[in-house]
């Protein structure tokens, strides 16, 4: 087809400066907004403008990463920014300088603050300190970014997924929550299959039910793995053992026996059913390897489509400088 022609999108209030904590509280038509770039820089070609020209992002990790640190410092060179990587150990917050002196100093030097740390609440003050847009990268909580390169890969397959029927089995855990505020924002159908002990914040379902609810779709939960994947379109888990649940690994690998996604459980959702996962992946465990790397499996698209959700992100939160 002919090339896209990429056409920066006009600001948007609750993005322009903002942070990005969970998506909970930005607009129905700014997550959308955020998608529809993320499509149509994954379908543009390259060289991409430089939307983030003499921009310069921190980006810091208290925990490791293989795709987010990558996908943030990709997008950020390929939109003509500079990025700015440190592991938290690298920096005085290691040591003991307050997450506020950290924020008020790092925004007088860098436009934005991607980190992921062990506390979702040192995330918050982080944000409610610096004054520049701060985004969560991962807390024990919610990773945003992962939402939306989720939701952008439904979009990708299905086109309009409002009222799209999505399983998530395992654990009601950071990435569960931010899929359920993309079923909020988009309206998706969305069932959990958890074991008792593990059914994600009550509060959240609830909130994600009523929200998801006015555009055609649910938030619900279940204990019984092959009910949540009765009729679904996409089948999504995750890890059972999160970073920072490590003193927990007996307890869970118990709980979560008869909840990982292999072929039998593929086949008891709809025909053309898609298996998701943030990666990174234990085979055997949460997910089987045949289903990852098969015909059925949209986990490498998942994992590229960070990139362009980070990039269209980081376009809104960053809107063109001298203007
Ligand atoms: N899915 C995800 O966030 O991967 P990394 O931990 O490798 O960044
Ligand atoms: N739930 C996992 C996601 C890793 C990308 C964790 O927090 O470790």
């Amino acid at each position: 087809g002919l090339p896209v022609t990429l056409v920066r999108p006009a600001p948007r209030d609750d993005l322009s400066g903002r942070s990005v904590l969970s998506l909970r509280h930005h607009s129905s038509e700014s997550i959308s907004a955020v998608l529809a770039l993320a499509q149509a820089l994954k379908a543009a070609p390259r060289p991409w403008p430089n939307w983030l020209q003499g921009r310069v992002i921190a980006l810091i990790f208290e925990k490791p990463s293989t795709r987010t640190r990558v996908s943030f410092e990709t997008a950020i060179a390929r939109l003509g920014g500079t990025a700015v990587t440190m592991n938290v150990n690298d920096l005085q917050l290691g040591r003991g300088e307050t997450v506020e002196d950290t924020a008020i100093v790092l925004s007088r030097f860098v436009d934005a603050i991607v980190i992921r740390a062990a506390s979702h609440e040192r995330v918050e003050e982080l944000a409610r300190c610096a004054t520049v847009p701060v985004v969560n990268a991962l807390t024990p909580a919610h990773h945003p970014c992962q939402g939306l390169a989720d939701a952008q890969t439904l979009i990708q397959r299905f086109g309009d997924v409002a009222g799209l029927a999505v399983a998530y089995v395992g654990d009601g855990n950071n990435c569960f929550n931010s899929l359920a505020v993309m079923a909020a924002h988009l309206g998706l159908n969305l069932t959990c299959g958890s074991p008792p002990g593990y059914l994600p914040d009550a509060e959240l379902v609830a909130w994600a039910h009523a929200e998801a609810a006015i555009r055609g779709g649910s938030v619900r939960v279940t204990s019984d793995p092959r009910e949540a994947v009765h009729g679904a379109r996409a089948i999504y888990t995750d890890v059972w053992v999160s970073m920072g649940d490590e003193a927990e690994e007996a307890d869970r690998l118990q709980a979560f026996g008869g909840f990982e996604v292999n072929e039998a459980l593929m086949n008891l959702a709809a025909p053309d059913a898609i298996a998701l996962h943030p990666l990174p992946a234990h085979y055997g465990l949460e997910i089987a390897q045949s289903v990852a790397h098969g015909s059925r499996s949209a986990l490498w698209d998942e994992a590229e489509n960070r990139l362009f959700a980070q990039a269209a992100l980081l376009t809104y939160l960053l809107p063109e400088l001298g203007q």
